[in-house]
């Protein structure tokens, strides 16, 4: 991708959100040509999805659901779009994202900014029809006063136009958010999930953080297997610091890229020994043999997004590439007979 290499200088010149603004911009007037198709042994299915290869985009990149065509069109084998809430909010004040480029990290505190249900679902019916699985990834606001309620009401906007859902319960950014991970809480919102998204509906998978105990794990792998959830995705940001060297390493939020790709693959492992539920590997994955990490370590799909941030457009298909080279190299037919062979 030249185009990128000469873009990156001037998008890095700029406040990370404001070059997040304008990639938006630029991928919605689909200046990108369309990746060439998928090596085969790439082909998988989770959770009863097709998938054309097993790398997805993770929540994040695209709140308000307006590129999910353009980030398929990019070589992505799924894309989740998210996250959103009932009704728009602002978020945080800026400045609230942060790049740690010596770390290859990101640093965010954005506190779910979105522009509200309504204008995500018209998106996400608009395009019924077009190929490629899209997710809907819902949270609830600020300042609800009933937060299950709020999930409930973005699983009802979503279900029939999308893929997949992914119920986000680990924003280290909306305060006490992340209490919804504890054993009753959990049950409950899994509950009212569950009968939301309906019998035969779209897989259910809910998100995690990777800051769990090995209590909270066997909890959590507990309460939604017995709750019906199809899978989890693990994990979003964490709120530890270890080990970096950027002078933006003390900001508030959460923190993704590189530093948490250990953190997060060891969550994904404890949790491939606690429960059988598909589970979605995120965290840190720059290359295909990060990618072949997670799922050597259980994971059935990857999603990324600050990978994105460092490597651009071109990273999805040198990730692919990586990845079906090492699963011939270890004498994998696909990517099923990899799964948690580390595990
Ligand atoms: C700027 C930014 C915004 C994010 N927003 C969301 C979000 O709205 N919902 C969500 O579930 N995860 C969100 N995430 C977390 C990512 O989906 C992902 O779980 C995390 O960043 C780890 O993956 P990575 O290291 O590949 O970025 C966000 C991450 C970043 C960097």
């Amino acid at each position: 991708m030249l185009a990128y290499a000469l873009a990156r200088p001037l998008l890095f010149a700029l406040d990370p959100e404001t070059a997040h603004g304008l990639t938006i911009r630029a991928l919605k007037l689909g200046l990108l040509p369309p990746a060439p198709a998928d090596d085969p042994i790439l082909a998988t299915s989770f959770a009863g999805l097709a998938l054309p290869n097993p790398i997805g985009l993770a929540a994040g990149f695209d709140k308000n659901a307006e590129v999910p065509d353009a980030m398929l069109r990019l070589g992505f084998g799924f894309v989740e779009a998210g996250t959103v809430t009932p009704l728009a909010q602002p978020g945080n004040p800026r400045p609230r994202m942060f790049r740690l480029v010596e770390d290859r990290a990101v640093i965010n505190r954005l506190g779910f900014n979105n522009a509200g249900l309504d204008a995500y679902a018209a998106r996400l019916r608009a395009r019924a029809g077009r190929p490629g699985i899209v997710g809907g990834n819902v949270g609830a606001n600020k300042d609800a006063t009933d937060r299950i309620a709020d999930y409930v009401r973005g699983i009802a906007a979503v279900r029939d136009h999308v893929g997949y859902i992914t119920v986000n319960i680990s924003s280290p950014n909306t305060p006490g958010l992340r209490a919804l991970q504890s054993r009753d809480a959990l049950a409950e919102l899994v509950g009212r999930s569950m009968e939301a998204r309906g019998a035969g509906g779209v897989p259910l998978f809910v998100k995690v953080a990777p800051d769990l105990t090995p209590e909270d794990v066997a909890d959590i792998a507990e309460v939604c297997g017995a709750g019906g959830a199809d899978g989890l995705i693990v994990s979003n940001t964490t709120i530890t610091r270890e080990g970096l060297r950027s002078r933006h390493a003390g900001e508030t939020g959460g923190l993704s890229g590189a530093p948490l790709l250990a953190r997060s693959t060891a969550v994904l492992r404890a949790f491939r020994q606690a429960t059988p539920l598909p589970l979605i590997g995120v965290g840190g994955v720059a290359s295909g043999a990060d990618a072949y990490a997670k799922i050597r370590a259980g994971a059935g799909a990857v999603q990324l997004y600050t990978g994105l941030v460092y490597g651009g457009p071109g990273l999805v298909a040198k990730i692919k590439r990586e990845l079906a080279a090492l699963l011939r190299r270890d004498g994998f037919a696909s990517v099923a007979d990899a799964v948690g062979v580390d595990a």
